[in-house]
């Protein structure tokens, strides 16, 4: 604790990039149009003893997670409509809030991230019947059987977290899910190497010691793990009710990153894949 009384953080390399999104959606609750407003980051953001001075250099990438956090949650928008007492799980949640941001009072929903980040998430957010913390790694799977309790359908979203992973360890991961819940629908970010380069030459994130070691040209590669690509979108493709929504900041945001860094735009991509029903994860 600070003498301000601010709580103090420790975190591992990859733990710690949970703090751009976090700024990213604080700084973005501020604005008079916001494209997604969460109290709860700026709150969090407030009162955690954690140095934020260079993401203000970094306002670009904070601002670029707003608009990924939100084609994230439009996906999981839609799957709630369509299955209002489905179960979410967020692997590699971080602090992020999207139960506080989507919660409709029936969905079931899972928060699952290593131990030191869920015990920094523990101070923020408390469990209840509906919603839980799971402290684990993904890799590890003593957290399926609690998953299976819970009723399905399933959406497993992992958002920016196996970019960092080994290419051995996505498989690993993937095939927990493809293997234990059929018929479930999974929503993963995939970076090229021109992604990988940019990321890894950036200041924050080497300073963080974060890098982003899997390298995926091509999202459709992962159906040789069981998985159907249902989506795929670059930032520049936000999905129509989204577009819809967003304010004009964004708009441009998205125009101006499809024109001028087309070749990172394409880079990168948000997936929404379905594991067909009997699909065994080979
Ligand atoms: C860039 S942050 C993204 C956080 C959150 N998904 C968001 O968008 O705000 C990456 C997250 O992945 C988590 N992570 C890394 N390795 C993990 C593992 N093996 N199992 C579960 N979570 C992991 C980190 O602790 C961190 O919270």
């Amino acid at each position: 604790m600070t003498d301000d009384g601010r709580a103090g953080v420790r975190l591992g390399a990859v733990q710690q990039t949970l703090m751009i999104p976090l700024y990213g959606r604080a700084v973005e609750t501020g604005k008079r149009r916001p494209l997604l407003s969460d109290p709860h980051a700026v709150r969090i953001v407030e009162s955690i003893d954690y140095d934020f001075t260079q993401m203000k250099a970094f306002r670009g990438g904070a601002r670029g997670a707003v608009l990924r956090t939100a084609m994230f949650d439009e996906w999981v928008r839609r799957f709630l409509t369509e299955h209002p007492g489905g179960t979410v799980v967020e692997v590699g949640t971080g602090l992020n809030t999207r139960f506080e941001r989507l919660d409709n009072g029936s969905v079931s929903w899972f928060d699952l991230d290593l131990p030191d980040v869920i015990e920094l998430r523990r101070r923020f957010f408390t469990d209840t019947d509906r919603r839980r913390m799971l402290a684990g790694s993904v890799l590890d799977p003593a957290w399926v059987e609690t998953v299976k309790a819970s009723r399905g359908p399933y959406l497993f979203v992992a958002e920016a977290v196996l970019l960092y992973f080994e290419p051995e360890q996505v498989e690993q991961a993937i095939r927990h899910i493809t293997t234990n819940f059929p018929g479930a629908s999974l929503a993963l970010d995939t970076g090229g190497r021109v992604m990988a380069d940019s990321v890894n030459r950036n200041d924050v994130m080497r300073e963080m010691g974060a890098r982003m070691t899997w390298v995926c040209e091509d999202p459709a590669e992962l159906e040789r793990l069981g998985l159907r690509l249902l989506d795929s979108r670059t930032l520049a493709q936000p999905q129509p009710e989204l577009r819809a929504r967003m304010p004009l900041r964004f708009r441009a945001l998205s125009a101006v990153m499809g024109a001028l860094f087309r070749r990172q735009v394409r880079s990168y991509h948000l997936n929404l894949f379905q594991i067909p029903e009997g699909s065994d994860g080979r």
